[in-house]
């Protein structure tokens, strides 16, 4: 159901690879509701990926760049004003990489190289993605900013490895971008913390399956689904939230709020001994 809520909106929404992507939803979602928008991902992921299928199907362009390279990024904002014919008004930034997670390596044996790109790709791009459209002018009066985190930016989760400090690194950038920009432009800057969600991202994370499960029964409102987390972007695009900035906004069904519930507290005293080894240690998960 569409409620106008972006009509005669200009957005770029980066990260959208398949199908289940949740940039893919929020980018049908934004057209839906009236927005013109441009796609962008890496190079490779539009060369192998399915991302022209979604922009025939939106009849959006495509601008590949790796979110790493500040060069690249300022293209897609330019190209962006040339296609969509003037100054972009949002922003999603769904974009998380981790090479130590996909060479499994724990947190306890990370490959440091790899902990600077995993920084690179999943939080410090979100930095020069908004140095670069702040450098040409290139977002409106009172437009808006977001991207995607975890809670386990706050909250140790078994398994997330590094991604936990790029987390935590996005959303202080969000706070600290989201000062100066709001400011300067009154540019709002957000990050939406959503539950975990079956994406190929998604499926990197140890034991996704258990968690998606864990976090549904222990959240009130059970998880939030890729096509909600783009409901919610909506309005964060819209004119509806122009004083929110520097947040992180949970959309997680409730989950982070909640410390123990008795259905868990009891299944939990139940299944340790699956924990203990033969010689008495816990085994740590
Ligand atoms: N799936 C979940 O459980 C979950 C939960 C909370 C937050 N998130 C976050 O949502 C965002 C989107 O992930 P998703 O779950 O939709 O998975 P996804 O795999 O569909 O999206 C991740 C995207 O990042 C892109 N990417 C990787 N390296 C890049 C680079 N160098 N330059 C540009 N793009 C690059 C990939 O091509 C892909 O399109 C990520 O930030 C992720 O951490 C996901």
């Amino acid at each position: 159901m569409s409620y106008n809520l972006l009509k005669g909106k200009r957005g770029i929404i980066f990260g959208a690879l398949n199908d289940q992507s949740i940039a893919w939803k929020v980018a049908e979602r934004a057209v839906e509701e009236g927005a013109t928008i441009t796609l962008s991902n890496t190079p490779v992921a539009v060369r192998m990926g399915e991302l022209s299928t979604l922009s025939e199907k939106l009849n959006c362009t495509i601008i590949p760049a790796d979110a790493t390279n500040f060069e690249d990024l300022e293209e897609v904002f330019k190209k962006s004003m040339e296609v969509l014919g003037g100054k972009i008004d949002f922003v999603l930034h769904s974009i998380g990489m981790s090479p130590n997670v996909r060479k499994k390596r724990t947190y306890d044996d990370l490959d440091y190289k790899l902990l600077d790109k995993t920084l690179d790709i999943s939080a410090v791009s979100f930095h020069k993605m908004i140095q670069a459209a702040k450098k040409l002018g290139a977002i409106s009066e009172c437009g808006s900013i977001v991207a995607l985190s975890y809670v386990a930016a706050q909250r140790t989760f078994f398994g997330y490895n590094d991604m936990a400090d790029a987390k935590a690194l996005l959303e202080s950038i969000a706070r600290s971008f989201g000062y100066i920009y709001g400011r300067e432009h009154k540019v709002r800057v957000n990050t939406i913390s959503q539950s975990p969600t079956r994406t190929t991202a998604g499926s990197g994370v140890k034991g996704m399956e258990k968690l998606l499960d864990f976090s549904d029964r222990m959240s009130p409102l059970g998880n939030a689904s890729a096509d909600e987390c783009a409901d919610y972007c909506m309005v964060m695009f819209s004119d509806l939230t122009k004083k929110v900035t520097m947040q992180n906004l949970f959309h997680d069904g409730g989950f982070s709020s909640v410390g123990m519930s008795l259905r868990a507290m009891s299944t939990y005293e139940k299944g340790l001994d699956d924990y203990m080894a033969e010689d008495g240690h816990i085994i740590y998960g």
